[in-house]
């Protein structure tokens, strides 16, 4: 999608369609201006409309007027903001994709968003940009009938009171945050049969090679000889051989204090569990626990694009976790990178197998700071829904970094406790540490396991079991991959200042 940014008069755009964004009219409230301007051009369709009681302005609430007297456009819409006072660049960022979504659908190919005061701002017109791009997305990629109908949407103009070079420099940046999040969803859509670790690893070279980034994949030779047993261990039942997938940015000239963030992705392309099976109910779902790993992906696409002060390096440990004659059993004991012994009491908690030895790895390579994103467990989805990302660490003050990014990019994020009294649930008779601890917490166990080999370098855990993919279509958004997290760490390493 093409984006455009302008300060002329909404009714001389050329466009399929306005959409304008209308809110709930609480006593005493006066119109907006753009409101009261249109309600003009149009001889009082949007006062008709209120006064109607089919429009409150409620959240995601709609209404199409065509050929609306006054507006060069042939088509008006109004989407409900909800109330004024709670409104800001997240819910119109949901605006905007719903727009999309619902004008693609009458056959329009092009539309203008038009912002007024308060939300003007650099951060609107970016989340206009990002709320279309995202919502235009579709995952028919694999249908050759019944395809959906509706074209692309090919261009967007965000129609602004005065255009500043901020703004010019958001609806850039937004276009590119919202391409790479997307790029995201399309290798999480993909389904296993077609993304095995090393389809993954290719995926990641080609992308660095169009964008200038460095891209290393260790093969399983290399790594047996490096010790990653853990991550091999995972790896056995596979016919499919493994991947550690390393991309590399570095900025021209760093920002002092010799930061370098390591960003980390579950690359699992398949989860059946290994030989603790995983019953067969949803099992399909599992081609998406490799979402960190695409996540971390898409980040470095934005990353090249948008060029932060500190070098980031990207690791994605890409496994098959599959049952077969060379699957590792419960019980077995295998010896991780850092030299630690994990007892694999359960094989379906291979991520955390996976992350050990890519965490290690991260800081053999020098990365100072750590985040991984992972589809962890299902625990996160009991305790937090699929709504907030688990958000786990061990350093208070990293991780605030990364929930004001997280607000800046509008996707929702939960602190979670980490305290070392849960690691009281991780013992072993046999070896050092067991791979799960029992039934209650097992999103805080897992956390717990990973920072065993995190030790003091400061990390952020993300847990997005509950937030990689989306259960049901929403009026902004397709169902399946969301490419949540792609945002803000690309705010994370953005704002980086030392
Ligand atoms: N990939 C799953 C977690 C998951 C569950 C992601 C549901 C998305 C939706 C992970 O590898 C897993 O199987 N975790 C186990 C851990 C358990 C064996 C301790 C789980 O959550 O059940
Ligand atoms: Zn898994
Ligand atoms: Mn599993």
């Amino acid at each position: 999608m093409e984006t455009q940014i302008t300060a002329a008069p909404v009714e001389t755009v050329e466009t399929d369609a306005v959409a304008l964004v209308l809110f709930e009219r609480e006593e005493g409230q006066e119109p907006t201006p753009l409101a009261r301007k249109i309600d003009q051009l149009t001889a009082g369709w949007i006062g008709d409309l209120y006064a109607s009681g089919e429009f409150k302005g409620k959240t995601l609430e709609t209404a199409l007027c065509y050929r609306p007297s006054g507006l060069r456009s042939p088509r008006l819409l109004v989407i409900g903001g909800g109330k004024a006072g709670s409104f800001g660049h997240a819910e119109l960022r949901r605006l905007a994709g719903a727009a999309a979504r619902l004008l693609k659908g009458k056959g329009c190919r092009s539309f203008a968003l038009a912002l007024d005061a308060p939300f003007d701002a650099p951060e609107h017109a970016a989340a206009a940009a990002e709320g279309a791009i995202l919502g235009d997305y579709e995952t028919d990629r694999y249908k050759t009938q019944d395809k959906d109908e509706r074209k692309p949407i090919e261009r967007l103009i965000v129609v602004l009171p005065a255009v500043t070079a901020g703004h010019e420099q958001a609806v850039m940046r937004g276009r590119i945050l919202a391409e790479s999040q997307n790029f995201t969803r399309d290798l999480v859509n993909e389904p296993a049969n077609l993304l095995p670790p090393l389809v993954l690893a290719e995926r990641a070279r080609q992308m660095a090679s169009e964008y200038g980034l460095e891209c290393e994949i260790l093969d399983r030779e290399r790594m047996a000889q490096l010790g990653m047993g853990a991550l091999l261990g995972v790896a056995a039942g596979s016919q499919n051989p493994p991947a550690l997938i390393i991309v590399r940015y570095k900025p021209d000239t760093p920002a002092p204090g010799g930061a370098h963030l390591g960003l980390l992705g579950k690359g699992v392309t398949f989860d059946t569990g290994g030989i603790s099976l995983k019953p067969s109910d949803n099992m399909e779902k599992m081609k998406y626990d490799m979402a960190g790993g695409a996540s971390v992906l898409g980040v470095m696409r934005a990353l090249a694009q948008l060029k932060p002060a500190i070098p980031v390096t990207a690791l994605v440990p890409a496994v098959e976790n599959m049952p077969g004659g060379r699957a590792q059993r419960p019980g077995d004991i295998v010896t991780t990178l850092s030299g630690k012994t994990v007892e694999v009491l359960n094989t379906d908690a291979e991520g955390r197998l996976i992350l050990a030895d890519a965490i290690t790895y991260a800081k053999r390579l020098g990365c100072t700071h750590l985040v991984d994103v992972a589809t962890l467990t299902g625990a996160i989805v009991v305790a937090l829904g699929y709504v907030n990302v688990g958000v786990f660490s061990n350093n208070d003050e990293f991780r605030d970094r990364l929930l004001a990014a997280s607000r800046a990019a509008g996707e929702k994020m939960w602190p979670m406790p980490l305290d070392d009294e849960y690691k009281e649930m991780l013992k072993s008779a046999f070896a050092d540490i067991p791979n799960v601890g029992n039934r209650w917490g097992g999103a805080i166990t897992a956390a717990m396991f990973l920072k065993e080999f995190v030790e003091n370098t400061p990390w952020v855990h993300l847990d997005i079991a509950g937030t990689a993919w989306l259960e049901d279509a929403k009026p902004y958004m397709a169902k399946g991959p969301t490419g949540v997290t792609v945002r803000t760490l690309a705010n994370l390493s953005l704002s980086w200042k030392s």
